[in-house]
């Protein structure tokens, strides 16, 4: 029986030699292997995606994939999403399993299960609260969301996750991202006075009865360590010199970010923003640094010019986990029959996870 190879015997292959040789495991493989890209993920592993895009697109092909193996150059949430979506004999693997996201990791089961709890001493939450959880979080807070009567987004069909939401119940829990909930809800309607922050780390949530039976939205503090470096300052400093220019943002980004940008909206919905606009335009980009520095090399033969918002070099360092190291040693196991870092969500969890993600999905946004 082939034993599985070690990752130590990738560590001193460098970037340009493994280039070739993922080439080669892909080749042996043909289509019993789909490999999926995030935006953000570095040049050297995104060039080897079969299928590249934000979290959604992603979603959906791996949901139609008839591929064997999944292999997601992501993040964890990512590659759990693809195997709760996938069908059981389908494998998803990430390459490095420490590849998390740490906004992911702001909520957990016991921490939203402690909230409910909570909340139930001042409203009934069954009865007037929907949760809603943003892709970006573990397995089972996807289930709480679907054994609750609530649901999955992503940044690029939020609102109207929202708008089915409130139609579901009065109020809405999201989380983890305060950010993605607050400009999403805003742009429904809803204004910051009816919409709480719920601080995890104190007794109900730091909120008074008053302030939660008022609100609409109840956004979990949780952030983007990446999204949360772009200041309003910094497009300030860009318009100031380039008046004509645009400015585009994620919406993981702060309210006053967004409030002063002239889109915002999702990796590819930034991306074809920038595709579609005129030759030589200038433009202000607040999200990821290995995005930015694509669509900057893209955009240049056509005088377009793209910016990164923020002074500082701020790249998602778990996405970057993903090397070509990492990917030619999962590749080349494949190869030999060897699965290595498979993500498998167990069946009690992904259950009621997988209606949450099909709620999401029959919005068909
Ligand atoms: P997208 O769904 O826009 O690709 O965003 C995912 C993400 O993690 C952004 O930080
Ligand atoms: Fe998570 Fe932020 Fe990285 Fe996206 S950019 S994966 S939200 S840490």
């Amino acid at each position: 029986m082939t034993a599985t190879i070690a990752i130590q015997q990738f560590s001193e292959i460098s970037d340009d030699d493994c280039q070739a040789l993922i080439q080669a495991a892909k080749a042996a493989l043909g289509d019993r292997l789909l490999i999926l890209g995030h935006h953000y993920q570095r040049e050297e592993v995104f060039v080897h995606a079969d299928v590249v895009g934000d979290s959604l697109k992603l979603s959906r092909v791996a949901a139609a994939s008839k591929a064997e193996y999944i292999v997601f150059c992501g993040v964890h949430f990512m590659a759990e999403v693809a195997d709760i979506l996938s069908r059981p004999d389908q494998i998803a693997i990430l390459p490095d399993l420490a590849a998390g996201c740490s906004m992911a990791d702001m909520a957990n089961l016991a921490k939203v299960e402690r909230a409910w709890r909570e909340l139930s001493e001042v409203i009934d939450p069954d009865e007037c609260v929907t949760p809603v959880t943003y892709i970006n979080s573990a397995a089972d807070l996807k289930s709480f969301c679907g054994e609750h009567g609530g649901i999955v987004c992503t940044s690029t069909n939020a609102k109207h996750v929202l708008e089915w939401s409130f139609k579901q119940r009065e109020k809405i829990l999201f989380f983890p991202d305060q950010h993605l909930g607050r400009n999403t809800a805003y742009k429904t309607g809803i204004p910051l006075e009816e919409m709480v922050v719920w601080d995890f780390d104190q007794l109900m949530g730091g909120l008074t009865e008053k302030q939660i039976k008022n609100a609409k939205m109840i956004l979990w503090k949780g952030f983007c360590s990446v999204h949360q470096m772009f200041k309003p300052d910094h497009i300030d400093a860009f318009r100031a010199k380039f008046p004509e220019g645009k400015v585009v943002s994620h919406p993981e980004s702060s309210f006053e970010v967004c409030q002063k940008s002239d889109y915002v909206g999702s990796t590819e919905y930034i991306i074809n923003v920038i595709k579609d606009s005129p030759d030589g335009s200038r433009w202000l980009v607040g999200t990821e640094l290995n995005l930015v520095k694509r669509l900057a090399e893209q955009n240049r033969d056509r005088g377009t010019y793209v910016h990164f918002m923020s002074p500082t070099i701020c790249m998602c360092s778990t996405m970057f986990r993903i090397d070509s190291q990492h990917l030619l040693w999962t590749l080349e196991n494949l190869v030999k029959g060897k699965v290595v870092n498979q993500v498998q969500v167990p069946e009690q969890i992904a259950g009621q996870a997988r209606l949450a993600l099909q709620r999401m999905l029959d919005l068909n946004i």
